[in-house]
């Protein structure tokens, strides 16, 4: 399985460290240092369907295909408007695509877990030669904004790829574990005449600290594997992308690996958190910007609520 094409798209509201301090007792001296981010870009007036309808067509852009060559399309999404049909059937019919879709929530490892099940799509279903995947997330609608511990962490986005068949796709190494209390949100659903239980609904809970332990080991087992049981070492590999969560996640990764700085690259200091879509964003931006060249080795590692983590190795062979 190859990467042909990428994209992604934003919302135009941009939110820095600065306008949240006017309403939340936060500065951006305390998010700058905590998490590396100073600015986010925030949906309001957008629908999520429409960036992530944009998305896709800037990737199969890039690919040089269009909807109809998609012969599966997997998108990841944690939350939108629409509870059904699911954000793949609305933006299938957007971009004019006729093949499958589906949704899934690995939460912010959404990304690894559909590359993991596009490769096996590859593997089992011949007549599939192209997969579209769509990470869209608009995590901001599930904080409460006066909650400065989480609200100031996340950003909105779309981003997503197009695979073709080939071998770049080295291997894979996904890891769930029952562990709800350190994050979670929960919906209120309709009510019916008949239930007697008590229920509530309420915005997104986090235990921050617990969510970095959970997130830096997690995440360096799943590196672990992936480089060592395929046979390379750290050293060999030419990028680390990593979920964009917070920076010194990132970095406390990169010191247990004993790696340089310029192997991971990142940019959430102008997006924040976007949940799945953070990693096709960073690889969106490193294809474009030319980053990456043709032989590079690359590793992607995401975790999430659940507690879900995983990573990938790959090498990119996109000129
Ligand atoms: N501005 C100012 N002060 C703040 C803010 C804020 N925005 N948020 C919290 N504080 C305060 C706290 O109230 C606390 O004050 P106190 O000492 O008076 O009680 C102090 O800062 C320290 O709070 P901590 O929670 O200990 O801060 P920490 O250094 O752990 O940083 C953070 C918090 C940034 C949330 C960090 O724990 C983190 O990044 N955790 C991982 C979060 C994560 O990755 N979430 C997403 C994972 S899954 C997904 O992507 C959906």
């Amino acid at each position: 399985m190859n990467i042909i094409g990428t994209g992604r798209a934003h919302p135009s509201l941009t939110v820095t460290n600065e306008m949240l301090s006017r309403f939340l007792d936060t500065s951006d001296e305390w998010i700058t240092t905590r998490t590396g981010i100073k600015q986010r870009q925030l949906i309001s007036h957008e629908k999520l369907e429409d960036l992530a309808a944009e998305a896709c067509n800037n990737a199969l852009e890039d690919a040089g295909i269009s909807a109809k060559d998609i012969d599966f399309f997997i998108c990841s999404n944690v939350v939108n408007e629409y509870i059904t049909p699911s954000l793949s059937c609305i933006v299938q019919g957007m971009i004019g695509a006729t093949c499958a879709c589906f949704d899934l929530n690995s939460a912010c490892a959404g990304f690894i877990y559909a590359l993991d099940i596009a490769n096996s799509f590859f593997k089992t279903k011949k007549e599939v030669n192209h997969i579209l995947i769509l990470c869209a997330e608009e995590p901001t609608r599930m904080c409460d904004w006066q909650e400065r511990s989480t609200c100031v962490l996340f950003g909105d986005g779309a981003a997503a790829v197009v695979l073709s068949r080939g071998d770049d796709f080295i291997g894979s190494s996904l890891s769930s574990f029952s562990c709800v209390e350190p994050l979670y949100q929960i919906r209120e659903l309709e009510k019916t005449p008949f239930i007697t239980k008590e229920e509530f609904g309420g915005p997104l809970v986090m235990k921050g600290q617990e969510v970095f332990k959970l997130a830096v080991k997690s995440s360096l087992s799943d590196i672990r594997k992936v480089v060592e049981d395929n046979g390379y070492t750290y050293d060999e590999v030419d990028y680390y992308l990593l979920h964009q969560a917070n920076i010194r996640i990132i970095d406390t990764i990169r010191r247990s690996l004993d790696q340089d700085e310029v192997k991971f690259p990142h940019n959430i200091r102008h997006y924040g958190n976007t949940s799945s879509a953070s990693l096709p964003i960073l690889l969106d931006e490193l294809n474009r910007n030319q980053t990456l060249n043709s032989g590079d080795t690359i590793v992607l590692s995401a975790f999430g609520a659940g507690f879900t983590s995983g990573a990938c190795l790959l090498n990119w062979s996109k000129q």
